[in-house]
């Protein structure tokens, strides 16, 4: 999962919840959601905004060439 929480900065994350593994499905509000147990994580750092998570999300390394995003 990628975000932008500011203009021009990206950061990513996996989009497996830390809770049991859900797949992330929406943005929004400045958090990703998850939508078996109702976890949200910041975008700006993958740390857990609402529960049931335990942890924050894994950060993944990426680089940005030109107008692409790929992982590192
Ligand atoms: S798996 Fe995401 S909140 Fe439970």
């Amino acid at each position: 999962m990628i975000t932008q929480p500011v203009a021009g900065k990206f950061k990513a994350f996996s989009s497996s919840c830390t809770h049991q593994g859900c797949a992330l499905s929406t943005v929004s509000g400045g958090t990703a959601n998850c939508p078996c147990h109702g976890s949200q994580f910041r975008i700006e750092d993958g740390s857990v905004a609402t529960g049931p998570a335990p942890s924050p999300l894994r950060p993944k390394a990426i680089r940005v060439v030109c107008d692409s995003i790929h992982l590192a």
